[in-house]
């Protein structure tokens, strides 16, 4: 997992030279290292495991969809130009999240599970990205990728089949990485910010992810269990996340 980093801001909002280039060459290596599976591979899911987990993936492939168009609009806004280098680097952060999405339906093609055409929890992510403001939209994918991140780490203990489990693995190392991006962005967004206001932002953050992880226990509790969590452990797992990343943003903030 890589360190976030701190970085001087040109201004909230912009991260500064290092810390762009950084996360640049991170995702430019990362997108060269991920494995190619063996899509013939013979492991498919057996009955019990595609009724617990068909619709779970299902909705997770879902909300790994999308074009990302706000996000990089908004860093080329604030970068000054479509060129910027931050634009450059949240396009590169989309595309990942698309790969994920395409690997994600590819294993879903070869274990014959159909897609999601509508999703109400990715509905209602969905408009609060788009309705509230970058700065709450980056707080809501910090939220989503700590949750990504426990459920893929359960998806690939729940399952038998050796190819789901590398899928579900190597998201997983992304979306960690993903937490640690969006920390240095909300460090970079917030650094200008009296300390007391960072505080109120951040228990803000913590009222919004307590009910996203309790919808997340909800829809995908039977996903959850199978990769070894009880509501407790996973409440508490997610809870000691949003702690630590919610440091690393102080941290980065101060920093800057
Ligand atoms: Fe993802
Ligand atoms: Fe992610």
């Amino acid at each position: 997992m890589l360190e976030a980093i701190g970085d001087r801001c040109r201004a909230p909002g912009v991260p500064g030279d290092v810390l762009i280039d950084r996360w640049r060459a991170h995702f430019r290596q990362n997108g060269k290292s991920w494995a190619e599976f063996d899509w013939s591979e013979v492991d498919r899911l057996s009955p019990g495991e595609r009724r617990i987990v068909a619709r779970s993936i299902a909705a997770f492939q879902r909300g790994e969809t999308g074009d990302g168009s706000n996000l990089v609009h908004w860093a080329a806004a604030k970068g000054g130009s479509p060129s910027h280098p931050f634009a450059d680097l949240m396009g590169m952060f989309v595309q990942e999240e698309q790969r994920h999405a395409r690997v994600l339906r590819r294993a879903m093609q070869v274990n014959g599970i159909a897609r999601a055409e509508r999703q109400w929890t990715d509905a209602i992510f969905r408009a609060l990205r788009h309705g509230l403001g970058m700065l709450p939209a980056l707080a809501i994918l910090l939220a989503v990728e700590i949750l990504a991140c426990l459920y893929y780490d359960a998806l690939a203990r729940a399952t038998g089949s050796p190819l789901l489990r590398r899928v579900a693995s190597r998201i997983c190392q992304d979306e960690a990485d993903h937490v640690l991006f969006q920390c240095d962005l909300l460090g970079s967004f917030t650094c200008g910010w009296a300390r007391w206001l960072r505080r109120a932002g951040a228990i803000g953050l913590t009222v919004a992810f307590a009910a996203a992880a309790s919808i997340v226990w909800f829809e995908h509790r039977q996903v959850l269990r199978r990769g070894g969590f009880r509501l407790r452990s996973f409440f508490l797992t997610a809870g000691v996340s949003l702690h630590q990343a919610l440091s690393t943003v102080e941290r980065r903030a101060s920093a800057a």
